[in-house]
Parts: structure tokens; sequence; C-alpha cells
């Protein structure tokens, strides 16, 4: 009996003494990309590594607040995908660890600049130029004309029919924002954002649910990153994509370390991973469209070409500083969306 329970509890002890030999790898992963790739990418780094993923995605904005609330305690590890504004605001703000990556070279320029201008604290991802897309059949059923321009959509016939997320949660919409600043300057472009106002159905909370909205046929007009509306063309809805004749800004999606996360090793090596070319070519198996950062990663044929598009010298240190992003979204709140539409 004695030596029976001497056993037992050597048995006890020993396994308590390869209790972290046994406890899993861990890593707590932010997304701010699409649902569906997020879980991917989840999935695809738990299959290279045995490193077990606890995922959440939430837009762009809302991320880098509950980053902030969460400092002086860090329950996140790395920070995947969104816009790289509040990326770089979050490096500004000290939120994110600096860390520069051994296949640096495979990157393409815009990636390692936005790493260079915030101290290797964010780096890029992938790119997309921001646009609109419409569902033809309810524009058509609603006898509304084809809108080619930002400013076409001021018109009153499209009251009601015009659908963008909130720019304090959302990326899309805070590149929305900053891009008509850029385009039409700060006074007109204001003036821009409350015409907008007047003929908006609902402010979402996700940079890509307008277009959902208007896949389904729930709304007409979403203005979203164009590979969004592409993805939906690509499902087999009847959504025209398109890029306003004005010219248009773009997003560098970006990917950060959360300073003094809990796993810094395992955060390195999901970074270190995401940048590379066969993390970056799983975007295809879930039709997303933007355009990889690693040189050898392919991009769709259905992707955007950005190359034909009139894109804008967006000024991202200018609209991904912390005190140009607070004032913007400050304002947007306090003069636009207070409005009676
Ligand atoms: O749906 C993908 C995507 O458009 C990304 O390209 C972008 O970085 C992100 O969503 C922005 O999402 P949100 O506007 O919800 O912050």
């Amino acid at each position: 009996m004695r030596k029976s329970l001497m056993l037992a509890s050597a048995g006890l002890l020993g396994l308590l003494a390869a209790g972290p030999a046994l406890s899993a790898e861990k890593l707590t992963l932010y997304c701010s990309a699409q649902e569906d790739w997020c879980q991917l990418m989840a999935n695809g780094f738990e299959d290279a590594t045995d490193i077990k993923v606890n995922m959440t995605r939430k837009s762009s904005g809302e991320t880098f607040a509950q980053i902030k609330a969460e400092a002086s305690n860090p329950k996140g590890d790395v920070w995947w995908g969104g816009t790289g504004d509040p990326h770089l605001q979050a490096a500004e703000e000290g939120l994110t660890e600096s860390y520069v990556t051994p296949i640096r070279g495979e990157l393409q320029d815009w990636a390692i600049s936005q790493a260079s201008s915030a101290g290797d604290r964010t780096i890029g991802i992938y790119s997309g130029a921001l646009g609109y897309g419409y569902n033809t059949d309810v524009l058509a059923k609603n006898n509304l004309p084809e809108p080619s321009c930002w400013k076409d959509l001021l018109k009153p016939e499209y009251k009601g029919h015009v659908q963008m997320a909130n720019p304090n949660s959302s990326g899309t919409a805070y590149t929305t924002l900053a891009t008509i600043m850029q385009l039409f300057g700060e006074d007109e472009g204001f003036e821009f954002m409350k015409g907008l106002h007047k003929n908006i159905n609902q402010y979402t909370k996700s940079g890509s649910a307008p277009i959902k909205a208007a896949a389904r046929g729930e709304n007409t007009i979403g203005i979203v990153f164009m590979h969004d509306a592409v993805k939906q063309a690509a499902a087999g809805f009847p959504i025209k994509v398109v890029a306003p004749c004005e010219g248009t800004g773009y997003e560098i999606g970006s990917m950060s370390i959360v300073k003094d996360g809990r796993n810094p090793e395992n955060a390195k090596k999901f970074y270190d991973w995401a940048l590379s070319a066969d993390a970056q070519a799983l975007a295809l198996q879930v039709n997303a469209f933007q355009v990889p950062s690693n040189k050898n990663a392919p991009t769709s044929d259905k992707a955007p070409d950005l190359s034909s598009i009139k894109l804008i010298d967006y000024d991202f240190a200018k609209y991904g500083s912390s005190d140009e992003r607070k004032r913007l979204l400050k304002k947007w709140d306090d003069e636009v969306s207070t409005l009676p539409q």
C-alpha cells in the first residue's frame, strides 16, 4: 500500500516536472484582415509550427484601441493585418516592439519603407487601393445612374443608397476620410464628408461590411477597398468595382508585434512566417486580392492592378501620426456624424 502510494506520488511529481514541456506553445493573434483569411493564417501557422494560436478578428481602429487599453497588461502577441495608419500610430505611441526580420530582402520597397518610417515597429504585409463597388441589379431597379467618381456619390438621388464604415472603428473608413482630405483639401474635404453623410444609410463597424451588404442586395453602393469588392464579384454577386475618376488612396496593410506580449519568441516566429512567400500565397485560397509584400508570393490575376489606377501619393507619415489621426476622427465625430440626415 505504502509502496503503491509512493509510486503514485513519484508519478505525479514526474508529471509536474514535465509540466512546462507538456503545456502547448501558444500565440495570441489580433487580426484585422478579413475573417476567413485571419482563420487561415492562424491554422496555417499552427500546422507549420505546432504553436497553438488564439485568434480574434476586430477592425483596425478597434484593435488599436484594444492594444492601447491593454498596454499595462498586454494580452496580444501579434497584430496582423488592418490598414497601416493605426499600426503607425501604435508604433509612435510605443505600443509595439521593434523587430527586423531576416527575410526583409524578399519584401517590396513599400513594405520596408513602412517599417523604416516607424523604427521597425511595424511592416507592410499587403497593399490595396480604396474605391467603391455597387450592386448593378439594385442600381438598375432603382433607376440610378452608374457612379464613377467620388463626387458622384454626393448626388441627391443616391440618398440612402451609400454605405461606409465608421472611421473610428474601421481602417477602411479612416483611409477614406484621409483620402478625401488629400484629394480635396481639408475644408472642401469636410464639406464632401458632410454631403456624403446625407446619402449614407448606415456606418458599419467593419470596413468590408458595406460591400457584403451590397452583394446581398441590402445596400446599393459600398465604399471599400477595391479588393473587397472584387471578392464579392468573384463569388458571383452582381458587383461592379469602381476606381474613382479623381484618383484614390491606398493602404499598406501592416503587421506589428505587441510590446511586452506574453510569447515574444513565438511572436517573432509568426512574424517571419507571415512574411514568407508560402504564407502570403495562402491569400489566394480565400480570394484575398490584396497585393502581397513578399516579391515571390503570387498575386491573383483578379487583383486590382494598382499600376492602372490613379493613386494619390498617400501621406502615411501625416495620416498615421497620432495627433493627426485623433484630430481628424474628433472633427469627423463633431462635425459630420452628428449632423441630421
Ligand atoms: O477585408 C480586408 C481589408 O479590407 C483589408 O485589406 C484591410 O486592411 C482591412 O480589411 C480593414 O478592415 P477594417 O476597415 O474593418 O479595419
